[in-house]
């Protein structure tokens, strides 16, 4: 794919920005647009997303990804959750991915990103990935809960340019794989889930909690959970916690 990329040092929201610019004009696949600095970046659950102006990365990539059915539109999310985790894994260990597209290094999140779809009939038309990624931060502000930086893991700067460029360079990569197969996408998103293994502790929207360990991912993204019981719970995201 050939990436257009679009920086500018400020705007409201790179996600907003590029959504805005697919309806004035005819833009191309893999076309990116990235900022130094977000005065209204957005994140999950219509909380604001915090990043001091020109440290971290901030970008959004436009997809035109017809080949995916709107009932299967998960794979977005792990194509783009899996060559983070993967770019990521090249400098430090213990990168995983929460469910359903939350990068993690060990309990803290280092990555968020904000999938937004087009659907025409049962295809996904276009598709905006917005993407966050904590590089340089050395202390953050608000009240997001476990937030980290490469460099308070590491001790150091990073070149947020060349990293943007190795970022853009995977995701092509592993879209153009999911084209022909999106098994081994799927399998190398599941191996790579924060809690894989074991019981831990999670609160429903009720706002009970309960003990049980992760059985599946389904296509559409449901979180399939085995309780301690034996029974079987899926979850839409916003409908489960991970305490
Ligand atoms: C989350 O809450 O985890 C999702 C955060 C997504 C933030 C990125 S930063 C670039 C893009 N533009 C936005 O306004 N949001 C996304």
């Amino acid at each position: 794919m050939n990436n257009k990329i679009i920086h500018l040092k400020e705007m409201t929201s790179t996600s907003s920005y590029l959504s805005q610019l697919r309806e004035e004009e005819t833009l191309l696949e893999g076309t990116v647009v990235s900022a130094d600095y977000q005065s209204a970046g957005r994140g999950q659950r219509n909380n604001h997303w915090e990043s001091e102006a020109g440290k971290n990365l901030l970008f959004s990539f436009l997809f035109y990804p017809d080949f995916i059915k709107a009932n299967e539109q998960f794979i977005l999310s792990q194509i783009v959750s899996v060559a983070i985790k993967r770019v990521l894994d090249k400098y430090t260990k213990d990168i995983s991915i929460k469910w359903p597209n939350d990068i993690y290094w060990r309990d803290k999140k280092i990555c968020g990103m904000l999938i937004e779809n087009e659907i025409i009939g049962d295809r996904i038309s276009s598709s905006i990935a917005g993407i966050g990624i904590n590089i340089n931060q050395d202390v953050f502000h608000s009240d997001a809960p476990n937030p980290v930086s490469l460099k308070q893991i590491l001790g150091k700067e990073f070149n947020k340019d060349e990293m943007l460029q190795e970022f853009i360079f995977e995701i092509n990569r592993l879209y153009d794989q999911a084209k022909a197969n999106t098994e081994s996408i799927i399998a190398l998103y599941k191996i790579s889930l924060y809690r894989k293994e074991g019981f831990h502790l999670y609160m429903d929207n009720i706002g009970n909690s309960f003990n049980a360990i992760i059985e599946d991912i389904e296509p559409s993204g449901l979180l399939v959970l085995k309780t301690e019981r034996g029974e079987i719970r899926k979850f839409a995201f916003k409908e489960v916690k991970f305490l």
